[in-house]
């Protein structure tokens, strides 16, 4: 096999196994994304490159052992692997909404702080759900998410991984949140001349707001589990409504 051999990129009506494709929808470090269609639904194609698959080892598997392991409504389903001479990936089932990164920079839509509270709570829940399964997903950020002006679903488990309180720890999941909030915040935002402060300088916050989210990112003292986390946004939310 030739070092240099492509991954095959492919093309809109093209046949993988019993699916075609319809469209790429992005392609990161790991693999090519494509919504694809088994002609009554759709699910999403992830192809993993397999220089990726090589160096990554042992660890370009736990999306997959990762995924299987999960059921909960706002997280892909694993419904199969696809091993081929020109193919290595899987199909997921195919989840609703845009994702975050394309509503606040594209859609620019204002997130208000009612708003805020409806995403923010949906990702509490979702990670209480992954923590007690002892996964920690490490990449909580707005192209990972997707919303439907309802409902947030989670998806882009390339990162995570089983929580060993060494490397992997439940907390780290904190600061992705806190940051994720952040940037649900600065969509209201406008910069009135003068020169750019801290976010929490910057922002307008409540005291119990600017200090939840300081715990999140850990620049005051870190939450120790997601339940304590889980009652002080629910604290925090509930001071100014
Ligand atoms: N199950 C899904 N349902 C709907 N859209 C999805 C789903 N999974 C992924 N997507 C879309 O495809 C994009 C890319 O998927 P994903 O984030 O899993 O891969 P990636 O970022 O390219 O990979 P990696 O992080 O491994 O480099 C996501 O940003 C999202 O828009
Ligand atoms: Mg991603």
């Amino acid at each position: 096999m030739s070092l240099f051999r492509r991954d095959k990129q492919y093309q809109p009506s093209e046949q993988i196994a019993d699916y075609t494709i319809e469209k790429t929808i992005g392609e990161g470090r790991f693999g090519i994304c494509y919504l694809v269609s088994d002609g009554q639904k759709s699910y999403i194609f992830k192809q993993l490159k397999r220089g990726m698959l090589k160096k990554a080892g042992a660890k370009a598997r736990y999306e997959e052992e990762i995924l299987r392991s999960l059921q909960h409504e706002s997280v892909p389903r694993f419904i199969k692997k696809i091993e081929r001479e020109d193919f290595y990936g899987y199909v997921l089932e195919f989840k609703e909404g845009r994702t975050f990164e394309d509503i606040i920079y594209i859609d620019k839509h204002v997130f208000e702080r009612e708003e805020i509270y409806i995403v923010g709570r949906q990702l509490v829940e979702i990670l209480k759900y992954l923590h007690s399964k002892s996964i920690v997903h490490r990449d909580i950020r707005v192209p990972n998410t997707l919303y439907d002006g309802q409902k947030v679903n989670l998806v882009d488990f390339g990162l995570a991984r089983w929580i060993n309180n060494e490397k992997y720890r439940a907390d780290m999941d904190f600061a992705f949140l806190g940051d994720f909030l952040l940037h649900l915040y600065y969509s209201s935002f406008e910069l009135k001349g003068g020169k750019k402060r801290p976010w929490y300088d910057e922002l307008q916050l409540h005291q119990v707001e600017r200090l939840f989210l300081k715990r999140l990112m850990g620049v005051e003292q870190r939450y120790s589990s997601i339940f304590e986390v889980e009652l002080e946004f629910y604290k925090t939310f509930e001071a100014w409504k």
